[in-house]
């Protein structure tokens, strides 16, 4: 089986390497493809930071194992790693977060057990990246939350839960605020949860969740969130456990999977062999599981927890009494300690099984779309609008424009109504969103265009919104006092 193989930067070279001497002693049955890849890559003016060639091989091979990778600062271009897993789908970031005999906690040295998966959406949310400034003072981002992307990161969430054996799934949100976009997220989950009856579902805000993760995280299981919530809970849970050099870190895609470490490229201490490999690893072990090389996975993972539960450690953990190793030194440890059971948390024997990673190939992209449009109709539109103006003046000009199909409804600023009621006391910004309602039925987009075209001539538009309704549901949010 042949997985492909990008070093990374910074620290990467040193720790891949690491896992690929423990991989090679171990005799796993695999092969390495190495691709072009990282900083170096952008340097050399290809600007997704992958050559051609390697995006050519992922896409055969179906597998990527990756070391960190540095993103360029100030030259405008996007993190290689997001663009992997964004470009591939690779839908549901699994980041497994168990407590390791030999790396103090305080919740260790409590004796309260810790073992959290979290399944973080990949895709989706602020990370699409699509952000503009429609005046100086305002900066603006879309946050893409879909019923497709939802349901497949849920779906993966709750069939990884039952495989594990998992008593509990929760979804980590913040419905009560954004109650369009996480709404849409935790109704899927709600959704899905109806197909699993023998799993305990329910959802908590999610800061709630993390007062509750940093004070009882024993009580969690699987916790799946949204893609920038999920992030930052995520590495909470790696402060739980030891830090980020022990966060192992999945992407599984329906075609293409990533395995990679949490942690970046570590600059500060990159050439020195002193950098820990335990998160690269684990992702390593995550990987070699995902393959079916169950055998393989289970000796290196016994030989990684012995070594812990040994006192061996690399300078950024562990009992400073007892000289740290470097890296190298602390592969071979695990490297001599093959075939020997770690007192706790063994991992049982299982053959190997192998499966290829990629089962089918695509020749164009998939469109997933998840229900049919029924009853749907325009009933107005948000215009935003440039102006450093008050309230009751734009309304009196914009009552103007309105004709005979739209009715000025309500004015706001950064989401409160400032007009027609309000208070003299909201701060505003020169950015407004000013909302029609059509007086008397459906409206068509010509209905629209005409507004923008008039409003045009006393306004910078900046955007526009259509208010849709599907059936008697709003599809749009009230303003923060409307
Ligand atoms: P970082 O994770 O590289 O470093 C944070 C701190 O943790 C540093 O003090 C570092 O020495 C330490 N650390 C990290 N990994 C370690 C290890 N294996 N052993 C011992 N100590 C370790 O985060 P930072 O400094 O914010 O980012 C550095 C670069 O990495 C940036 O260019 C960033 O964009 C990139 N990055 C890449 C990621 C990826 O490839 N998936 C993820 C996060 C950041």
């Amino acid at each position: 089986m042949k997985i492909a193989v990008a070093k990374g930067d910074g620290t990467g070279p040193e720790i891949m390497q690491s896992v690929l001497d423990i991989f090679n002693a171990n005799q796993v049955p695999l092969e390495y493809e190495y691709v072009d890849m990282g900083k170096w890559v952008f340097d050399k003016g290809f600007s997704n930071g992958m050559t051609p060639e390697a995006q050519h091989t992922i896409e055969e091979l179906g597998l990527l194992f990756k070391g960190p990778m540095e993103t360029p600062k100030g030259k405008g271009v996007k993190s290689v790693n997001v663009t992997a897993r964004k470009t591939w789908n690779t839908y549901a970031n699994k980041r497994v977060f168990q407590t390791l005999h030999g790396v103090d906690t305080v919740f260790s040295k409590a004796g309260i057990p810790i073992d959290i998966t979290i399944v973080r959406e990949n895709i989706e949310d602020t990370y699409g990246g699509i952000e503009h400034m429609p005046t100086h003072d305002v900066a603006l981002s879309r946050r893409f939350i879909t019923r497709p992307g939802s349901l497949q990161v849920i779906k993966y969430a709750f069939e990884m839960a039952k495989k594990k054996g998992t008593r509990r799934i929760t979804c980590g949100h913040k419905a009560n605020i954004m109650k369009l976009t996480d709404g849409l997220f935790l109704d899927c989950f709600h959704e899905v949860a109806r197909e699993y009856p023998e799993l305990k579902a329910d959802d908590v805000i999610v800061d709630d969740l993390c007062m509750k993760l940093v004070t009882r995280p024993d009580t969690f299981d699987v916790v799946v969130l949204t893609n920038l919530q999920g992030d930052i809970v995520s590495d909470l849970c790696a402060g739980l456990v030891g830090g980020l050099g022990f966060a192992p870190s999945a992407n599984i895609g329906d075609h293409i999977s990533i395995f990679e470490a949490v942690h970046g490229t570590a600059p500060d201490i990159a050439g020195k062999n002193i950098a820990n490999p335990t998160a690269l690893l684990l992702s390593g072990i995550a990987m070699l599981r995902h393959l079916g090389l169950m055998e393989n996975a289970a000796i290196i993972e016994n030989a990684l927890l012995y070594t812990l539960e040994s006192g061996v450690h690399t300078g950024d953990f562990g009992d400073k009494s007892i000289p740290a190793s470097n890296t190298t030194e602390f592969a071979s440890a695990i490297i001599s300690h093959f075939g020997k059971t770690p007192e706790h948390g063994a991992k049982p024997l299982l053959p190997n099984m192998p499966v290829t990673p990629t089962m089918f190939k695509l020749d164009q992209n998939a469109m997933m779309v998840s229900q049919g449009i029924k009853d749907e109709k325009i009933v107005g539109v948000d215009m935003f609008i440039a102006s450093s103006e008050q309230p009751e003046y734009i309304a009196k000009k914009c009552q103007r424009h309105a004709g005979v199909k739209f009715n000025l409804v309500s004015i706001s600023n950064r989401g409160t109504q400032v007009w027609p009621t309000g208070s003299v006391y909201t701060n505003l910004v020169n950015e407004y969103n000013v909302r029609f309602e059509s007086i008397d039925g459906p409206l068509n987009q010509q209905d629209v265009i005409g507004l923008y075209v008039s409003l045009s001539g006393d306004f910078k538009i900046c955007s526009s919104e259509l208010l849709n309704m599907w059936g008697d549901k709003k599809a749009y949010s009230l303003a923060q006092g409307q």
